[in-house]
C-alpha cells in the first residue's frame, strides 16, 4: 500500500511558543509578535498557545497573561494577520505545586485542562510521574515539554509510562529537521512517543522559527506514525486546547 501523503501544512496548531511580547525570554515586542505571527501564516499554522515561561527565573505575572493574549489577538487583527492567539504557558515541574487551581487553569493550554510541563533538568526521574500524579488528581492533564533534554538509556521506558498516567508528549518541531538530536526525536517518534508538535520559537531576530511542517514531513518517514499525521497536526492539538482527551492510535513503548 503507498504511503499516506503528508499532510499539507494548512490549519495547524502550535502548541508551544513565547509569542507575548515582552514577558519572558520570548518576543521583545508588538512588532516581534506579529513577525512570528506572519511566519506562522505562511507556515499554515492557524492558532497559537501563547506558552511563557512559568518558572522562578522568570517573572511572569499569571494573572495578566488572559488580558495580553486578548491584546494581542486585538493587535493580530488590527494588522490583519489571521492568527488565533490561546492563552497557555510553560510550566516548569519545579513551580507546579506552587500554584493554585485558578493560576493552573490560567496557564493551561487554550484555558482547557492540559498543563505544559517542563520537567526538571537532568534526567527524568521519579520525580516527574509524581508531577504527573499529582496533577491528574488535582484534574489536570500533562503534555510533557522537551523530551529532547532527557535523552538517556531510561528515557523512553520512563515516557511510556507517563503516558500509561495519561500524559502525553510534545516534540520540539525544528529538532527533527536536522542536528545532534534528529535521530533521537525519530527514535522517539517510532516508538510512538511523539503525540503532538510545537515550534518553541522565542523571536523573529533569531532561532526556532514558527513552523511545523519540515517534523511533519520527517514524521512521514517513521512507519508507526505516518498513518497518523493528521491526529498529531491537527485532532490531537485542536482536542488539547479545547480541553478534550486526544486518544493516540498508535502505542507508545
Ligand atoms: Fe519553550
Amino acid at each position: 500500500m503507498p504511503p499516506e501523503p503528508t499532510p499539507q501544512p494548512r490549519d495547524l496548531t502550535d502548541l508551544h511558543c513565547h509569542l507575548l511580547p515582552g514577558v519572558d525570554d520570548g518576543a521583545l515586542d508588538a512588532g516581534d509578535s506579529a513577525a512570528m505571527a506572519t511566519r506562522a501564516v505562511r507556515e499554515g499554522i492557524t492558532a497559537i498557545c501563547a506558552t511563557p515561561h512559568i518558572r522562578h527565573d522568570h517573572d511572569v505575572r499569571i494573572g495578566e497573561i488572559a488580558g495580553r493574549v486578548a491584546a494581542l489577538g486585538e493587535e493580530l487583527e488590527r494588522r490583519g494577520i489571521a492568527l488565533r492567539v490561546l492563552p497557555g504557558g510553560e510550566v516548569a515541574e519545579t513551580i507546579v505545586d506552587d500554584l493554585g487551581d485558578d493560576e493552573l487553569r490560567a496557564v493551561s493550554l487554550g484555558s482547557g485542562h492540559w498543563i505544559l510541563l517542563e520537567p526538571r533538568p537532568g534526567p527524568l526521574s521519579d520525580s516527574i510521574e509524581a508531577a504527573v500524579e499529582r496533577l491528574e488528581r488535582r484534574g489536570f492533564r500533562a503534555l510533557i515539554a522537551h523530551p529532547e533534554r532527557h535523552l538517556a538509556a531510561d528515557l523512553f521506558d520512563r515516557l511510556a509510562r507517563l503516558t500509561e498516567r495519561g500524559a502525553l508528549i510534545q516534540a520540539t518541531a525544528a529538532f527533527f529537521e536536522g542536528g545532534p538530536v534528529a535521530d533521537g526525536m525519530l527514535a522517539l517518534a517510532s516508538r510512538g512517543l511523539v503525540h503532538v508538535l510545537g515550534s518553541d520559537a522565542h523571536s523573529s531576530h533569531g532561532g526556532r522559527p514558527v513552523a511545523l511542517g519540515g517534523a511533519l514531513r520527517a514524521l512521514s518517514a517513521v512507519e508507526r506514525v505516518a498513518p497518523h499525521l493528521d491526529w498529531i497536526a491537527r485532532e490531537a492539538p485542536r482536542a488539547i486546547v479545547s480541553g478534550g482527551v486526544p486518544q493516540p492510535p498508535f502505542a507508545a513503548g
